[in-house]
């Protein structure tokens, strides 16, 4: 089991594919792009589905998701996905991608074995999305959802990050569409892991401002039957059901008492945490003919550095040098 010393057990991996990405998002990476990893660095598809046969049979990993940069630009995705669905006990997986060249792969994917998918989309309007993400794709998006929606890989959730004097005002109509597109719409207060460094709290849209917006349209009450546990989503039902609309307020709400997650990057590093400031080298050992126990008991220890929280409310936090699109979000 990955433990850690408050006595959380890491169930949920979530495995960086590339740190790249085809989508420039504003809260995300600059214009020009980052300084990529490269590709000795990486992992191989091997190394990769070594890693992950490990944590679901030897350290209780029961969840797994794959993340980026943009996952769907990493070319072994589907064969990876196809390995990892034939381990004992086999794991849920699931994506969490822009939606750009899913409608090419949904099928592919669901085949190999993904159950679901999360897509990430901040606006209908497309003018907004070119801003905001500095490319002309909206339509692109829109067509793999519906694509993954068809394929099976449900269900599927939508990820929305609202910022000031962009599509702040837009919380109502997204939940309207997604509502009637039969998609399950979460909102994530932005958070400060964007690679310029530019986050400002007291510029966020937090949760409660999203609620404020979202009744002016809807009658929202808590999901009470439903323990929150480790998601990160708080969910809400709308107009008395059946659908919800979930909010990701890792910023003003934090979950982390009851963080079941670890992470991987592209380039084999274990992070215990969004936030954290340390990591642990996976790929020399890896790659020094080491022993499947051998790796997972650093792994195991590198849990037992896991800190309580993101720091997010400490005077002397300090942002992660890694930007988000290198973690996995
Ligand atoms: P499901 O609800 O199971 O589909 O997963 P998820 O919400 O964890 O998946 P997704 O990859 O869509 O993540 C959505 C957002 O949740 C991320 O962008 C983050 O904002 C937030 N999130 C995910 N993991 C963490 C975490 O460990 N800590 C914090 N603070 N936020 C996280
Ligand atoms: N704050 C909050 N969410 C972010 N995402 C990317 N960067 C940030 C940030 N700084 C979101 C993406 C995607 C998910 C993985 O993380 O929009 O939906
Ligand atoms: Fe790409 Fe995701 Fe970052 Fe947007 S948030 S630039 S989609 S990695």
């Amino acid at each position: 089991m990955l433990i850690d010393t408050f006595g959380r057990v890491a169930t949920d991996l979530r495995v960086s594919l590339t740190d790249r990405c085809n989508l420039r998002c504003t809260y995300c990476m600059p214009e020009e792009g980052l300084q990529w990893l490269a590709k000795p660095d990486l992992l191989t598809d091997d190394e990769i589905v070594r890693l992950i046969r490990i944590a679901v049979t030897d350290l209780g990993v029961t969840e797994v998701r794959f993340t980026g940069g943009e996952p769907l630009l990493r070319p072994g995705l589907v064969g990876i996905v196809e390995r990892c669905a034939a381990l004992e006990p086999r794991p849920r997986m699931s994506l969490t991608t822009n939606g750009i060249g899913l409608k090419r792969t949904a099928a592919a994917l669901k085949a190999a074995g993904l159950d679901r998918v999360n897509v990430s989309l901040d606006t209908l309007r497309p003018d907004v999305f070119k801003t905001l993400t500095r490319r002309d794709r909206h339509q692109d998006v829109l067509d793999g959802m519906a694509a993954a929606r068809d394929a099976g890989l449900t269900p599927v959730k939508v990820n929305a990050v609202l910022m000031p004097g962009l599509n702040a005002d837009e919380a109502p109509d997204l939940l309207g569409w997604a509502i009637a597109e039969g998609y399950e719409l979460r909102f994530i207060e932005q958070m400060p892991l964007d690679a310029q460094h530019g986050w400002k709290r007291d510029g966020m849209i937090t949760a409660g401002d999203i609620l404020d917006s979202l009744r002016t349209r809807f009658t929202l009450t808590p999901e009470g039957s439903q323990e929150r546990g480790s998601a990160p989503a708080e969910r809400w039902v709308v107009d008395g059901g059946p659908h919800t609309v979930g909010v990701i307020a890792s910023v003003t709400r934090p979950f982390c008492r009851a963080c079941d997650r670890t992470r991987l990057t592209a380039d084999g590093q274990v992070r215990t945490c969004l936030f954290a400031t340390e990591e642990t080298d996976l790929r020399a050992t890896l790659r020094s003919d080491a022993s499947d126990a051998e790796v997972a008991e650093i792994w195991k220890k590198a849990m037992w550095g896991k800190k309580a929280g993101s720091g997010l409310d400490d005077p002397s936090f300090l942002q992660p040098d890694r930007p988000m699109s290198a973690i996995g979000g």
